[in-house]
């Protein structure tokens, strides 16, 4: 197989730009000194979970219970589930332990904390939990100083779970605008995480798991001392969203999906492709940073920009709408019927979780490898 022979849309990845992306931030952490434990829901592959772990990680962590099942089956064993656990899920959870996953869960409420008690003396499970810390009011977790977060360790305690730690994940770095704005989130999500391991500690509880981690924070950190284990795992593929942080350049984007020129609508100027939201997704994560990306950029068959100024600018679930940012009309006679192009997405964990299988392209252009892609919840 190769790109001119696989039907679109396709979901490829750029194999050089990958093991650019893995090594430096192999790098980073290699610098700071702190083991990574990469998030495998952007890749959702074990070949690439491989790669991303050699000689650097010894767990992982993962978005859904199918991911934690699919890299268990491929002899990752060690696994973080990083979404506050659902009571409704402490059977399958408690079952997965017993048979040799070691999963680690997250929560936020002592609400929560009560039916892990439960469900430990009811499974007879000693569940791992982290307790989820809040250091930017992005999304979840405990504010440092709220006073439950003793009390959620004090109940998991009672029930004979173990408050293994503390995480955070700085969600609040994908707002930044600068450089020093990434920095600071990055010190933020640190002093945050270790001060809630401290106050754990001062307790009585262990806590010896202190884990941080968005590619942002991870990537401009200048000390994690501290800290146990960085999660990251957007740094894999990057993506627009990346770009307009400036945290990669655009030639490190390693995702595309392959598309084909199907129309044209000539009064306006513009082109419509084979990808819609159904492969793009409905990701606009660059609408509010300082250049709008639409549904993505679009660059030729082996990658290289059209231009910046032409991006997918809208989507129905098959099509996509290419124009140009600045209202200027496409040159329709460079995008015939039939042309093939890559477009860069906004969200790389968005668009590949359209997805089941990816084609890993080689440096000469030709498709290496088909990857499957785990899916599910
Ligand atoms: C809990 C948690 N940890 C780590 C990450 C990885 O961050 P990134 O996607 O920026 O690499 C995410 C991403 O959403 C997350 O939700």
């Amino acid at each position: 197989m190769t790109p001119t022979s696989l039907s679109t849309p396709a979901l490829l990845i750029e194999d050089e730009r990958f093991k650019r992306n893995v090594a430096r931030m192999n790098r980073q952490l290699d610098r700071l000194g702190v083991p990574l434990r990469p998030h495998l829901k952007t890749v959702k592959n074990i070949e690439l979970a491989r790669r991303m772990m050699a000689d650097h990680a010894t767990g992982a962590t993962v978005s859904t219970l199918a991911e934690a099942d699919y890299f268990f089956a491929h002899g990752i064993d060690d696994l973080l589930y990083a979404v506050g656990i659902a009571p409704g899920k402490l059977a399958e959870a408690a079952h997965r332990i017993a048979n040799g996953m070691q999963l680690s869960l997250i929560l936020d409420h002592p609400d929560t904390a009560r039916a892990v008690a439960q469900a430990a003396t009811e499974h007879e499970t000693d569940f791992q939990v982290l307790l989820e810390i809040d250091a930017d009011g992005h999304r979840a977790g405990f504010r440092p100083d709220d006073p439950s977060l003793i009390e959620a360790a004090r109940i998991l305690h009672g029930g004979g779970a173990t408050a293994a730690g503390v995480m955070v994940h700085a969600g609040g770095s994908y707002g930044c605008r600068d450089r020093d704005c990434l920095v600071r989130m990055a010190r933020q999500e640190c002093d945050v995480a270790v001060a809630a391991a401290r106050e754990l500690r001062g307790a009585g509880f262990g806590a010896p798991v202190v884990s941080v981690g968005s590619t942002p924070t991870a990537l401009f950190a200048e000390d994690l001392t501290g800290v146990t284990e960085v999660r990251a795992g957007v740094y894999a593929f990057m993506d627009l969203v990346m770009t307009g942080l400036g945290v990669c350049d655009i030639d490190d984007i390693a995702i595309s999906v392959l598309t084909e020129v199907i129309g044209h609508r000539k009064l306006e100027g513009q082109a419509i492709i084979d990808a819609g939201w159904m492969s793009l997704s409905r990701d606009r994560g660059t609408a509010n940073q300082a250049i709008d990306r639409g549904y993505g950029v679009v660059c030729d068959e082996i990658g290289r920009l059209l231009s910046p100024e032409v991006i997918v600018q809208a989507t129905n679930q098959e099509h996509g709408i290419l124009a140009r940012r600045d209202g200027e009309s496409l040159d329709l006679g460079q995008l015939p019927i039939g042309r093939r192009l890559r477009v860069l997405p906004n969200h790389a964990c968005a668009t590949a979780g359209q997805f089941e299988t990816m084609w890993l392209i080689g440096a000469d252009g030709q498709a290496i490898e088909r990857l499957e892609r785990c899916r599910g919840w």
